[in-house]
């Protein structure tokens, strides 16, 4: 069981790229209540980078090329840590960390097959550890709001979420590094930015996934899984859900992050704007949100459920649940094998996602 923690929560980062650099302004805008005592990474340019990006906090961040190193040595001057790793390094960094008994916030995906949750799931629950699912779109403002909304009844009985994520990316193959084969990515687009669209729409329709239909495709980027999916869900309170999300393509023109339609009104939005229309009104209502930074948030929500002893907003169950309906569409280990689990109707594109297409 982990240790109650006084005073402020001890951080180690566990991958110090790219998005640990976002992670990094959540610890700069929360040091009062948690800090980063200590760096991993095999890579001494990017330890030094979020060093030198933490270094006006004054804490010593003691740097690891590995992380079984950070935890060993480290020991119990570490209360959790932050883990930002391309995604198959996912499962064997969070046993690590559950089986020494740190707490952990770790980016999407949670790993990359139903077999390897199961194991996690595992460690988690016999170490006693709080485990968070770094879902920073919970905190963008529009989602937030909405779910404000449907919960005390604004929109009546949820009948349609579409929830979108959709911005094109031009790289190279080599460019695209870890995210470029299914061995390190675990698919493509759709296990990476497709996994916020994926919780965003679980969490604004409350209820389970019932049954699923997807098409993948590979547009335009160099990579060897899909850049695009569309995805249909049936949920079991008879909702039905639409996701959209591609590194091909924008969000389309007059459409939105997420829209949310119900017996009594409709709402939708982007980002830190949201529009409300309840039944009867022949406009909608234009809200203009604070914005926030939604990694700053997530860091800051950890350290008060670490603090508090509070569940975070989406633990191990939530990060699952995305994963558990992605390889329902044949995106884990056995692609081809997992199309159609659970008598689930899943049509891809073509089999193991598609070739390019011609032009
Ligand atoms: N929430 C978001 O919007 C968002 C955005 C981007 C990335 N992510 C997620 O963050 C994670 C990391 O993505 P990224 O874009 O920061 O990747 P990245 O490639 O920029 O960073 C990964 C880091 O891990 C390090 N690393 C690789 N192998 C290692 C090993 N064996 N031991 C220690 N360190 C190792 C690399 O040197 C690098 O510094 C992924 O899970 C990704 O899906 C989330």
């Amino acid at each position: 069981m982990a240790k109650q923690i006084s005073g402020k929560a001890r951080v180690g980062l566990i991958g110090c790229g790219g998005i640990a650099g976002a992670h990094c302004q959540g610890y700069i805008d929360h040091a009062r209540k948690i800090e980063v005592v200590a760096l991993a990474d095999i890579s001494k340019e990017n330890m030094d980078a979020r060093a030198k990006q933490l270094a006006g906090l004054g804490g010593a961040q003691r740097q690891y090329a590995d992380w079984k190193d950070l935890l060993e040595k480290e020991g119990d001057k570490l209360d959790a840590v932050d883990i930002c790793l391309p995604h198959h390094l996912h499962r064997p960094a969070i046993i690590d960390a559950a089986n020494a008994g740190k707490h952990i916030l770790c980016e999407k995906p949670l790993c990359l097959t139903l077999k390897e949750a199961d194991a996690i799931g595992e460690a988690v629950k016999k170490a006693g550890v709080t485990y968070m699912s770094a879902h920073n779109q919970l905190f963008m403002p529009c989602v937030a709001e909405a779910k404000k909304i449907i919960t005390s009844g604004g929109i009546g009985d949820v009948y349609l979420v579409r929830s979108q994520d959709c911005f094109r990316i031009h790289r190279t193959r080599e460019q695209w590094g870890w995210r470029a084969t299914l061995k390190t990515q675990g698919g493509g687009e759709y296990i990476d930015t497709g996994y916020h669209p994926t919780y965003r729409l679980f969490y604004l329709a409350g209820s389970e996934p019932e049954a699923v239909c997807a098409n993948f495709t590979r547009l335009h980027c160099k990579i060897e899984g899909e850049d695009t999916a569309s995805v249909s869900v049936r949920f079991k309170n008879g909702a039905i859900g639409e996701i959209l999300t591609s590194w091909a393509f924008p969000v389309p023109t007059g459409s939105y992050m997420i829209h949310i339609l119900g017996d009594k009104g409709e709402i939708y939005g982007s980002g830190s704007e949201l529009y409300w229309r309840p039944e009867g009104y022949a406009a909608a209502a234009r809200k203009q949100l604070p914005n926030v930074n939604t990694f700053s948030a997530e860091v800051g929500h950890f350290a008060d459920c670490l603090l508090e002893g509070r569940r975070p907003l989406h633990g191990f169950e939530e990060g699952g649940h995305p994963r558990r309906h992605q390889e329902r569409q044949g995106m884990g280990e056995d692609r081809e094998g997992a199309a159609g689990v659970n008598g689930f109707n899943v049509q891809r594109a073509t089999s193991n996602c598609s070739p390019n297409r011609e032009r």
